[in-house]
């Protein structure tokens, strides 16, 4: 054996592993810089397109909506919409995908032990329905955003501003796709949060994919009955408005920064209790989602909150919903508006009660 042989290899220095990580570094930070624009331009598109639609909607609201059929057409805008997922790195929508969005609807089953399933109930009733993979596991954005848009009719612009809530938590698989498992989404504080309308904050109830039945029930109860003077009820329905969301909101938040709630058994302080602002705003949009998607009619919400079932059976049908959100699908503007008249509703209570 020749004396080379017996030399152990050099190992590579520290310096040179330095070397490499600097350039594989600054690689990586020109690769983000190039392909962020691209990445950008669907939202910046859609961004501006939204107040447009908020604008058609209401000069449409004399001519009559899509009809129920469209929900199992693929249309422009769907097309449209899958495109600007696609660019946004989330993924293609195949033809698979496809023929799920758009044959899915009155064949509600509840979940089984091994399903996925979120703290939200509007994803969760998604899959129980068969908009997205049943399963909840490993579900692309852009399936999620397209079936957002058909199951709900929201306008493209407002079902990908929602999608895009979903980016904190999802993963890329480095093959152009991001996707999630449901039960992702209840990440702590990211968009989950304490004081929910219908769970029980964390601490006392782990598993976030289940609605909380006696939250959900105590929120419908601040429905308006439909004798009441100047209740909202439409057709003759128990109904919901802003000002009872902001009622329910109040006492949630109320209850669970303090060791008052009735259900609790031992009357423990939740000691990890946290609702910063940006937690407050989220849990008021969502609380404005069900009003404006079913007029705000209890008897609607209920199978919504409790099964996570879309009330196709109570006659609720997206394209047939009397609430103006309007012909190009409920804007991300009109959802606005009507979140921050619910989170004004709540700021105005407190403020009331501080006086008393
Ligand atoms: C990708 C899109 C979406 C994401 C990432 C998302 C995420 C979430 C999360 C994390 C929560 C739990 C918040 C809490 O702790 O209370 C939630 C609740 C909720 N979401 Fe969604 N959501 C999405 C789409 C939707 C859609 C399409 C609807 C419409 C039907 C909806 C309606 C609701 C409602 C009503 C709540 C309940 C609020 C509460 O318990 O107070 N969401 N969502």
């Amino acid at each position: 054996m020749s004396s080379a042989e017996t030399q152990p290899k050099p190992q590579a220095s520290a310096c040179e592993d330095y070397q490499v990580n600097r350039f594989l570094g600054l690689w990586n930070r020109i690769k983000g810089v190039v392909t962020l624009p691209p990445k950008l331009l669907p939202f910046l598109i859609l961004h501006t397109l939204d107040p447009i639609l908020f604008l058609l909607n209401i000069l449409t609201i004399p001519f009559p909506r899509a009809k129920p059929e469209s929900q199992h057409k693929w249309t422009l805008a769907d097309r449209m919409l899958a495109k600007a997922c696609q660019w946004s790195g989330w993924g293609k929508i195949t033809e698979s995908d496809k023929k799920m969005i758009l044959s899915a609807l009155n064949n509600y089953a509840a979940p089984g032990e091994e399903d996925s399933r979120s703290p939200c109930p509007g994803l969760n009733a998604m899959a129980n329905h068969g908009f997205i993979p049943r399963h909840g596991k490993h579900v692309s954005l852009s399936v999620i955003c397209v079936a957002i848009k058909k199951t709900y009719d929201f306008a493209p612009t407002f079902a990908y501003q929602l999608t895009s809530a979903a980016g904190f938590i999802s993963k890329s698989s480095g093959d152009g796709k991001t996707w999630l498992d449901l039960k992702d989404i209840e990440a702590p504080n990211v968009i989950e949060h304490d004081a929910s309308l219908l769970r029980h904050d964390r601490m006392f109830q782990p598993n976030q994919g289940a609605p909380a039945v006696d939250l959900c029930e105590r929120t419908l109860q601040f429905a308006h009955p439909p004798k009441q003077p100047g209740a909202p009820g439409k057709k003759g329905k128990s109904c919901l408005n802003t000002e009872s969301m902001s009622k329910a909101l109040y006492e949630r938040r109320l209850i669970c920064s303090s060791d008052q709630d009735p259900n609790r058994e031992n009357k423990v302080r939740n000691g990890q209790y946290f609702l910063p602002g940006k937690l407050k705003i989220f849990g008021a949009g969502n609380s404005a989602i069900p009003l404006i998607l079913w007029d705000g009619r209890q008897d609607y919400i209920r199978p919504f909150f409790v099964e996570e079932r879309l009330a196709y059976r109570e006659g609720w049908h997206p394209y047939t919903r009397e609430d103006p959100a309007g012909f190009f699908g409920l804007s991300f503007m009109y959802f606005m508006l009507v979140f921050a008249t619910i989170e004004h509703g709540v700021g105005n209570i407190f403020t009331k009660k501080k006086k008393d």
